[in-house]
């Protein structure tokens, strides 16, 4: 595979390289750039953080589960090019010195280039930017503290990358067309969970699709009945358009991954992947979403909760990719709960995503969804029958709090136990009807 992109300003151009191998790789091994580091190799710890711009702009990505043809026609940014060509240091460079942000350095270099793709991009939510950077020995104080006395800095020219050009583009149709001739090929999207595959699992992938490729995956499409994400869309993304439709699913969003996991990771991949764990189908499922799927020339739509059949097993056929996902525009009611051990960047034990329309004290429907407590994201249908037609008191949500035992019979794993998740979940509910009360149950608002 050919693959042409810039490197610290410097265009790259590569003849048949194999396609699952990583940036992380590549630039240390390859090209002698050892200031990106390697920690955890699966996307958890920031220390392979390198800046990357398209046509979208300049995010952070975690190098390590990033192949090197999800770069092309970008321009990747590492360390050695956050500093200016004459050694200048980066206003957050100086700031790190400054406040002493930076002890054996391991993680240092990962941090500079979060800290300097948000620089660059305006962002002052420095928690939320660095969520995916840790550090074992500084401290996040004096970090933090860095990064805010860098904020108000100028942008370094050398840090605004020239027009980007974008990989050749290649077309829905023929996209479609390939996959349909390659149906045993591997669809790459993000790589968020691809990638490890190859890193951890030593996988070795020898037909795979990129569909970063394909512009009308990337679609995002609204009118006044839908909302209409291409599955192709990153989270990031959807955290945005979601911020005021949804805020409750955005807020959930905010803690997906990190910063560099949700500027890769696809909708579409966290769906078709299956997981029983995914954040985004209960959510989705909870708003009536419908799922988009191509085969060759023939889509067909089906409910979301549809295509979830069985631990490990989808509605798709051979050949057969997610195009896209529909939202109905409705009015907001949704609530998304993630629990997990690690407030940031931690995948779910249980999410659980509630849907009512009470009118008149009543309740009048209900979409209930939950991941985590099944082989599939699910829903919770006999409590959704039970609540239909019923008052909206505290004593109809307390009965229907056992009901969730008729629905799921939850496992236990190293994320939590069958009775721990079946608990959470019941109490779930029971937040729902807080909340609606107006009693305060976020973590972030409770103070003793
Ligand atoms: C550090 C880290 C943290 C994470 N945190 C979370 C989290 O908080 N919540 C969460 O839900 N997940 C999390 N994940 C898992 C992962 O990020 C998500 O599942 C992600 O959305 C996958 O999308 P992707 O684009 O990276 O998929 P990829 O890795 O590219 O693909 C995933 C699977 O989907 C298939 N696929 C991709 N696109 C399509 C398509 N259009 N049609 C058909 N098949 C397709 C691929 O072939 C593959 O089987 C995390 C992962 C990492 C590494
Ligand atoms: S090495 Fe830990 S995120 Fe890449
Ligand atoms: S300075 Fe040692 S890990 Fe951060």
């Amino acid at each position: 595979m050919d693959v042409t992109f810039l490197l610290n300003g410097e265009s790259v151009e590569l003849r048949d390289v194999s396609p699952t191998v990583t940036l992380l790789d590549w630039l240390r091994e390859d090209r002698g750039l050892t200031g990106t580091k390697e920690g955890c190799n699966e996307g958890d710890c920031g220390a392979c953080t390198v800046m990357v711009t398209d046509a979208r702009g300049a995010r952070g990505l975690n190098a390590c589960i990033l192949f090197l043809p999800q770069l092309d026609g970008c321009a990747v940014r590492t360390v050695e090019g956050i500093s200016g060509p004459d050694g200048t240091f980066h206003p957050v460079q100086d700031a790190m010195v400054t406040h002493h942000g930076s002890q054996c350095g391991f993680c240092t270099p990962g941090f500079v280039v979060q800290m300097a793709v948000a620089h660059r991009n305006g962002d002052h939510a420095h928690d939320d930017a660095l969520a995916g950077n840790l550090c074992r020995c500084t401290g996040y104080a004096p970090i933090i503290r860095a990064a805010e006395a860098a904020a108000d800095a100028p942008v370094p020219d050398w840090m605004m990358e020239p027009q980007v050009q974008g990989p050749d583009p290649i077309s829905l149709d023929d996209l479609a067309a390939d996959y349909l001739a390659r149906p045993d090929a591997t669809l790459i999207a993000g790589a968020t969970d691809v990638g490890l595959w190859v890193t951890k699992s030593l996988v070795a992938l020898d037909d795979v699709i990129f569909l970063n490729r394909c512009p009308d995956l990337q679609d995002i499409a609204i009118t006044d009945d839908t909302v209409r994400f291409g599955a192709g869309v990153t989270m990031d993304r959807v955290m945005e358009i979601m911020a005021d439709r949804h805020p409750s699913y955005a807020e959930m969003i905010r803690r997906y991954g990190s910063a560099q996991v949700r500027a890769a990771a696809t909708i579409g991949g966290n769906i078709a992947n299956g997981s029983p764990i995914g954040d985004n189908p209960p959510a989705l499922i909870a708003l009536g979403a419908v799922l988009h799927l191509r085969r060759g020339d023939e889509t067909r739509d089906l409910p979301l909760e549809d295509f979830f059949v069985d631990y490990g097993k989808q509605d798709r056929h051979p050949g057969e990719l997610v195009t896209g996902v529909s939202i109905p525009v409705q009015q907001d009611r949704l609530r998304v709960y993630k629990l997990s051990k690690r407030f940031d960047q931690d995948i779910s034990a249980v999410c659980g995503a509630f849907n009512l329309r009470i009118e008149d004290g009543t309740v009048a429907a209900a979409r209930i969804a939950f991941g985590g407590m099944a082989g599939v994201p699910k829903r919770a249908t006999s409590v959704e029958a039970d609540l239909i037609g019923a008052r909206w008191t505290e004593d109809t949500v307390r009965a229907v709090m056992d009901r969730l035992e008729a629905d799921f019979t939850p496992l236990s794993d190293m994320r939590a136990s069958a009775e721990y998740r079946l608990k959470t979940a019941q109490n779930m509910l029971l937040r729902v009807w807080n909340e609606d009360q107006g009693i305060a149950s976020n973590v972030l608002e409770v103070s003793a």
